[in-house]
C-alpha cells in the first residue's frame, strides 16, 4: 500500500474529494471520504501507529482484513481494524500496545511473569 494519495486533478476517475479530519492519539490528521482508517493514517506520515508483543511497531501488513496488524481504537471501540473501517469525519482515534512490559506479573508466557517467578524461588508443586 502507497502512502499517498493522488491529486484529484490527475485522478481519472473523476472523483471529487470532500474533506475529513479524524483526531490520532489528540493529533489531527486530515482524509478525504471513502479513505479507511488506515489510508488516513499513512497519507498522514504514519506507517506504524501499533505495538506488538515484542514492542515492535505494527501498521499496515495485508491491507484487506487478514493479519489484524492494524487494529486501533475507533470511537471507543476496540481492535478495530483500520484497513477495514471507512474514517469518518469527527472519527477519534487511539493507537494500541500490545508490549509486554505492560502487563501485570502474572502474565503467563512474559517477561514480568518470568521475573516474578524468578523472585518466588523455586515451585515445589505441594499445596497448590
Ligand atoms: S492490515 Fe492486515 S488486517 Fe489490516
Amino acid at each position: 500500500m502507497s502512502p499517498r494519495l493522488v491529486p484529484v486533478e490527475s485522478d481519472s476517475t473523476g472523483r471529487r474529494d470532500r474533506p475529513l479530519r479524524i483526531t490520532v492519539d489528540g493529533e489531527p490528521a486530515d482524509g478525504v471520504e471513502g479513505q479507511t482508517v488506515a489510508g488516513v493514517l499513512l497519507v498522514s506520515g504514519r506507517l506504524a501507529w501499533r505495538e506488538g508483543p515484542s514492542g515492535a511497531g505494527r501498521g499496515v501488513f495485508c491491507g484487506i482484513g487478514v493479519c489484524f496488524d492494524c487494529l486501533v481504537t475507533v470511537n471507543g471501540d476496540r481492535d478495530v481494524r483500520a484497513c477495514r473501517r471507512r474514517a469518518v469525519d469527527g472519527d477519534v482515534v487511539h493507537t494500541q500496545s500490545r508490549a509486554r512490559t505492560g502487563l501485570c506479573p502474572g502474565t503467563p508466557g512474559t517477561q514480568a511473569a518470568s521475573r516474578a517467578e524468578a523472585q518466588a524461588g523455586p515451585q515445589t508443586g505441594e499445596g497448590e
